[in-house]
């Protein structure tokens, strides 16, 4: 392990990442820019090969990572391949792949496991394997570990060594993430925290905290159910102004003068790879009793999708129409402004519900390749516009060329980026969420 903390404090050590997505592109690059040899693996072979020409695959805003996997990717200091055995010469292998729950919210850990038996088979004698992708607590131990020991035929802490970093960084602001805010250094030992708390200083400028394997997987997936526990406080706080007729955004700024207080905003869904599952990852595996207000904080989430379906029915009625038979324009896919991450999208949940009940729908998003149309064009000849996400793009919509684009003029907006007066002032039905219709 000494020979090893030296190599990483030198920046001799070649470093593996196994999954090259928004995380692992992320932190391979970083580390390729900072000096280390950095070897990336995918499945995905097009990926493989866009990044090895220095091309970025992942669309939306993403300051600085399009230039740095540019400029590494030219230096051949990332070198991305679909081939496992090119991790033979790693002193550091990083495992990035997706971490997902099923339906019956039980983790998947197909890629995982996957990963660890192809690492396994060719480990370097001594080397650090260090899991960032977001587990259940438990994981290291009872998955990773055994997983590696079988293909590896090596001894965890001694023919090799095992810890988890999980990552906070989140699609539009990766890098920035990366470098600024802390890490948590889970270790299968104190010296193994060491060692990777020497490799991740060289890129994160935030506090590296030691813990081990355990802690660090319950820190990750406790401060994403905390988010969401939160995010569907404010949604049922929605819901209840939304019922009684009251302005939640007043609402929620009044009660955010209390101290203490910080209420989020309620919004038409919550998605994304990692706030829908990682609830479920916490609560993995737990025995003697039954978790209930993280179940009840996802199960109101889960619910805003289809409370916006009955808010377009709602619209809709006031001009005499029932949602079967129309056709209605959704404006956003991805679950985040400004992101091409469609991952658990909430409008996909909406247009389950809208075309269930008999419309058809179209669907527009700047960010998404296969939405990215001209916005009149979706828009024109629809029954409805349902705004779903914040993009930049609907914050400053044209409502009076709306209204002459609609067959009807109906509009719904999921995330208080439209003003219901001025779009009332235009001619337009205005239904907005968290908003009782005199608040609109
Ligand atoms: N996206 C985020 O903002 C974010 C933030 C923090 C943590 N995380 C966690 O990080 C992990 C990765 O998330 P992501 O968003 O980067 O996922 P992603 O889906 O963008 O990337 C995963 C990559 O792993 C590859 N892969 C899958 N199986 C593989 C295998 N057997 N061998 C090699 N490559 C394989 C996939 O092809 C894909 O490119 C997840 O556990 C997630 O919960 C994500």
């Amino acid at each position: 392990m000494k020979h090893l903390h030296e190599r990483i404090a030198s920046r001799a050590a070649t470093v593996g990442v196994i999954g090259l997505g928004y995380v692992g592109l992320s932190v391979a690059s970083a580390l390729a820019a900072t000096g280390f040899r950095v070897i990336g693996v995918d499945i995905k072979l097009d990926r493989v090969a866009r990044i090895n020409s220095g091309e970025c695959p992942i669309e939306g805003k993403e300051p600085e990572l399009p230039e740095l996997i540019a400029s590494v990717a030219k230096s051949k200091k990332l070198v991305a391949t679909a081939d496992y055995a090119d991790l033979a010469e790693c002193d550091v292998v990083l495992i990035d792949v997706d971490t997902p729950v099923a339906t019956d919210h039980r983790p998947r850990f197909e890629a995982l496991r996957a990963a660890c038996r192809e690492l396994g088979k060719v480990l370097k004698q001594g080397a650090l394997v260090i899991v960032e992708s977001t587990i259940a607590p438990g994981t290291c131990t009872t998955v990773v570990a055994p997983i590696l020991e079988k293909a590896s035929g090596k001894k965890l802490n001694d023919g090799f060594f095992l810890g988890h970093c999980p990552e906070r960084v989140m699609p539009g602001r990766l890098l920035k993430n990366l470098r600024e805010l802390s890490r948590v250094c889970g270790g299968s030992t104190p010296e193994t925290s060491d060692a990777m708390v020497a490799l991740y200083r060289s890129i994160v400028q935030g506090k590296l905290d030691k813990s081990d394997c355990v802690t660090a997987e319950l820190v990750k997936t406790a401060e994403n159910t905390y988010r969401d526990v939160n995010i569907a406080f404010a949604n049922e706080l929605g819901l209840i102004c939304e019922a009684v007729g009251a302005d939640f955004r007043r609402v929620r700024d009044l009660v955010n003068e209390s101290p203490g207080r910080n209420v989020l905003l309620a919004g038409a869904g919550v998605g994304g790879h990692c706030i829908p599952k990682d609830p479920w990852l916490l609560v993995h595996g737990v025995e003697g009793f039954t978790p209930r207000l993280i179940a009840a904080a996802r199960s109101v989430n889960e619910s805003m999708p289809l409370h916006m379906a009955r808010l377009v029915e709602d619209a809709l009625e006031e001009v005499g129409k029932s949602v079967f038979g129309t056709k209605l324009a959704i404006l956003g896919y991805a679950y985040l402004e400004n992101s091409d991450d469609c991952r658990n999208s909430p409008s996909a949940a909406l247009i389950e519900h809208l075309e269930d009940w008999g419309a058809s729908v179209v669907v527009h998003d700047p960010w998404v390749p296969e939405y990215a149309k001209p916005i009149d064009e979706v828009l024109r000849a629809c029954d409805a516009a349902v705004i779903m996400v914040s993009h930049d793009e609907y914050r400053s919509l044209d409502l009076a060329a709306m209204k002459k684009l609609l067959a009807t003029p109906v509009l719904v907006d999921g995330r208080h980026v439209v003003d219901g007066a001025d779009a009332k002032k235009a001619g337009l039905v205005f239904r907005g969420l968290a908003r009782g219709r005199d608040n609109a």
